[in-house]
């Protein structure tokens, strides 16, 4: 498999296997070797793009007070809605847990980790690729993910890209309140690229 060509994959994998369920570990194997296959396509380092990839979830299973006392204790800023819904945490706290423990140094994988679940103006490229990833990859059974992937194989990455976007924020509009993060994405996204 693609991701154990990049260093420390095996590692990673070994330790996601401890703490995800069999589904999360599958989804993250499947996102880190299909955003290592678009690396160069969306033009973000191979080992980076595939070390987001891997731990992106990796605090997917971790129960909503441990979510809270963990970003309590790595200092991030709490939003209201993050604290109704402390699973809107997960990536941040995977962000913190790679820089501070896991020797993650990438502040492009940082950023991706952190911001993959919501998205924000003026994510870099790392974080794009994680986004669209996360969507399309290919264990995902929604049409709307084949149809993404279609889109990157015919007409290339931004535009497949703002496909995911909107059905994001389609789905999210029409079943939550939606997150300030995701709002000002997506109005970025449409500026800058469309
Ligand atoms: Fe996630
Ligand atoms: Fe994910």
């Amino acid at each position: 498999m693609l991701v154990h060509l990049a260093p420390r994959a095996d590692e990673f994998v070994a330790l996601l296997a401890k703490r995800l369920p069999e589904r999360t570990l599958r989804h993250s194997i499947s996102v880190a070797n299909f955003i290592g296959g678009i690396a160069e396509q969306a033009g973000v380092d191979r080992d980076d793009a595939i070390t987001a990839g891997l731990l992106h979830d990796m605090f997917k299973a971790t129960k909503a007070h441990e979510l809270l006392a963990a970003a309590e204790r790595y200092e991030i800023p709490i939003t209201p809605i993050q604290r109704e819904k402390p699973m809107l945490l997960h990536g941040a706290v995977a962000a913190e847990e790679a820089r501070r423990n896991l020797g993650v140094t990438s502040d492009g994988v940082y950023e991706a980790m952190f911001w993959h679940t919501t998205g924000r103006a003026g994510l870099g490229r790392v974080g794009l690729a994680l986004y669209f990833c996360d969507f399309a990859e290919p264990l995902r059974t929604m049409p709307e993910s084949a149809e993404a992937r279609a889109r990157l194989a015919s007409d290339g990455f931004i535009p497949a890209l703002l496909y995911v976007a909107e059905r994001k924020v389609e789905h999210v509009r029409a079943k939550y309140t939606v997150d300030p993060a995701t709002e000002a994405f997506f109005g970025w996204l449409q500026q800058e690229y469309r």
